[in-house]
Order: C-alpha cells, then structure tokens, then sequence
C-alpha cells in the first residue's frame, strides 16, 4: 500500500534510510536534501535535536540543502494569523541561531514560489482520491482538529508536499514517521510523472526518507511535546524560564532516581533530555544524582539545557535585533528556490506538451 505506515513499509523506509546515511557520508555532492517546518510558533528542543542540528551537520558536509519554511501548509487546520509573519522571521532566526548558514543553504517560504505552487496542477492529476482518503498522518490530522469537515487543501497538502520536495529535485527528505505517507506519495507522483510523460528519460528523481535515529523526547508534562502545550523548552526562551518550566516538570513519587523509559517516563525523559545536552549517558547522570531526588534532577536539567542553549540563545537574540535583514535574507532563498522552480515548471510543461 503506498501510503500507509504500516510496519512493513517502515521497515522498508528504514532500510533504505540507514544505506542512505552511509552514502551521505561518503558523497555528499550528489546530495540535495530538502527539510521544512511549519510556522506556527518557535521551534523548541525537539526539533534541533531531532533534526535541526542534523541538517547543519548535513549543511557541514556539504550537501545542497533546502529548507522550507511551509507557510501556506498552516492553513490546512487554522486562519493565517496575524503574527504569520514574526512566525516566519521567527523560524529564519531559530535556523541562523542553529548554524544554518544562509550562504550554503536556501531558506525560503513556499508562498513565495508561484511555479512551485504551479507544479500542484500536474500532480493533482496523478492521484486517486482514494489515495489521499487513506492517508494517515492527514486523518489524524483532521482528527485532532476536531472540525465538522475537512477542508480540501488538508485533503490534499501531501500533494502540494511532493512540489515542495519534487520542484527542487531533492533527493533525500529527512522526516520523522508521521511524514512517510507524505514522502511515499511524492515518490508515487515522481514515478507516475515519469512514466507518463517521459518514460525514456526519467525526469524527476524518487526522494528517500531519511529517518531521525535520535531518540524522541517527550514534552515535560510527559505528553507529545508541542509548541503550543506549555511543555517544551524553546530556542527563544531564556534561562528564568527555562528553570520555571523544568521546576514544574511532572515525576514520580520515587526518591531514587533511575533511567528506566518502560516503567518510569517522565524522569527517564528528564534524564535523556539532560543526556542530550551534556553528552552523558542518561544511566550515568542518574546514578549520580541516585538518592538526591527529582529536586536535583531538575536542578542538573536546568543547568544542562542553559548551558548547551547559551550560545544558541545569544546568536538567536543577535539577529533578532535586525529583522530586516532576516527578511532580507529569506528573499534571498526564495529568489534562488524560485529560480530552481521557473526551471522545473519550464521543464514538466515541454515535457506535457504545454509550450506553445
Ligand atoms: N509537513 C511538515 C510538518 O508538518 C512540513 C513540510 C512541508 C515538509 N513540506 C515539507 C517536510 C516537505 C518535509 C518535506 O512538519
């Protein structure tokens, strides 16, 4: 089935993705690698060590990388807000602090791109919609929206999607699992495409997922962490409320403290969370603190978050100070993504017999 997580395709996806990371090591010029993020609020702890800090290494290597600033997808489950655009300056700020450099990466916001957008035409045309019914991410989506009806730009944003990742040629999409139906449809439409219109000569390039071997951290509440669930700990926020939010951070009744993700999950994600900032195996930060308590477990996890975020936080208020050059900045990916994008639609219309 080719949109649909199930454990057999996961198992594909991850096979294919650990030959992939190998590849990338060893040619990183054959490389152009596409991320992106939704602007709705700042990105926080999960993102830069789930993928942020992975696409600077990317970027290091150097691997062409483009990344995506999803504007237009925020709509599917909410009213382009007000702040749309500090959102946006907000997330160019968030990359910057990371070590994005605008220089060797492209950041650009989809809205911006007409012939990208255009590309969504042609592509509607290669799916079923029963396809795009079975999608899961999209009903679960549409789910935790809680609408009376879907809306038909949810119903078809994984296709507008595979324009993001078609139109640049990307060839490698590190995603988390909730985004493989996406990625499976874009490689359907990349086939459909080339065998339709150009079954000599291939024209578009099947993407592979890259997936995170990072381990998932959960929000200090120990649900999902979210930008809007008062349980994450983002780039922009600073070190009072760093210690705050840790302080109310959910444990358990247990003085000892031990890292044990099945049994104990919200002071085994403490621990892993502070790991990931230090370097330190979780299993030996908590035989240190041992019977000391949570009370010097979330002391240790403040000063590990502050501390690895210092330099973060501080470029981060940097550029913040000139939003004018980030927007400057941002026209400038998006002139470079939009030169890539005329280039494609040029393309996909000779190959449709469009040019006339
Ligand atoms: N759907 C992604 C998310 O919700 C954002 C996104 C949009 C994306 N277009 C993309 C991710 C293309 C990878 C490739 O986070």
């Amino acid at each position: 089935m080719p949109t649909d997580t199930n454990d057999e395709s996961f198992e594909v996806a991850t096979r294919r993705s650990v030959g992939l990371e190998n590849e990338l090591q060893a040619h990183p010029e054959r490389f152009r690698m596409l991320t992106g993020d939704r602007p709705t609020g700042p990105l926080h702890i999960g993102h830069l060590f789930g993928t942020l800090l992975n696409r600077v290494r990317m970027q290091d290597l150097g691997v062409d990388v483009f990344v995506l600033i999803a504007d237009y997808q925020t709509i599917t489950d909410r009213d382009a807000p007000e702040r749309m655009r500090d959102d946006v300056l907000g997330l160019v700020a968030d990359y910057l602090a990371v070590g994005l450099d605008p220089q060797k990466s492209t950041i650009f916001a989809h809205s911006q791109i007409a012939e990208l957008n255009q590309l969504m035409l042609p592509f509607l045309s290669l799916v079923n919609v029963s396809e795009l019914q079975r999608n899961p991410t999209v009903k679960e989506e549409f789910a935790a929206h809680g609408a009376p009806s879907m809306n038909a730009l949810m119903f078809t944003y994984p296709v507008h999607q595979a324009a993001d990742i078609l139109f640049c040629g990307a060839n490698v999409v590190p995603v988390g699992r909730d985004q493989l139906p996406h990625l499976e449809l874009a490689r359907l439409i990349a086939r459909r495409f080339n065998d339709r219109y150009c079954r000599e000569e291939p024209y578009f390039r099947e993407p592979t997922a890259l997936l995170s071997d990072a381990p998932l951290i959960l929000g200090l509440d120990g649900r999902k962490m979210g930008k809007s669930r008062n349980n994450a700990i983002s780039l922009s926020m600073d070190e009072d409320e760093t210690a705050r939010l840790v302080h109310a951070a959910k444990t358990d009744g247990e003085r000892r403290i031990t890292f044990d993700p099945i049994h104990r999950p919200e002071v085994s994600n403490l621990l892993l969370i502070a790991s990931l900032c230090t370097g330190e195996a979780p299993e030996s930060v908590a035989s240190e603190i041992g019977d000391d308590g949570s009370e010097v477990l979330k002391r240790r996890l403040t000063e590990a978050l502050n501390e690895r975020l210092r330099p973060i936080r501080q470029r981060r208020r940097d550029v913040m100070k000139d939003t004018a050059l980030l927007s400057a900045l941002l026209s400038r990916g998006n002139e470079r993504a939009h030169t890539v994008a005329a280039q494609t639609l040029g393309d996909v219309r000779a190959l449709m017999h469009m040019r006339y």
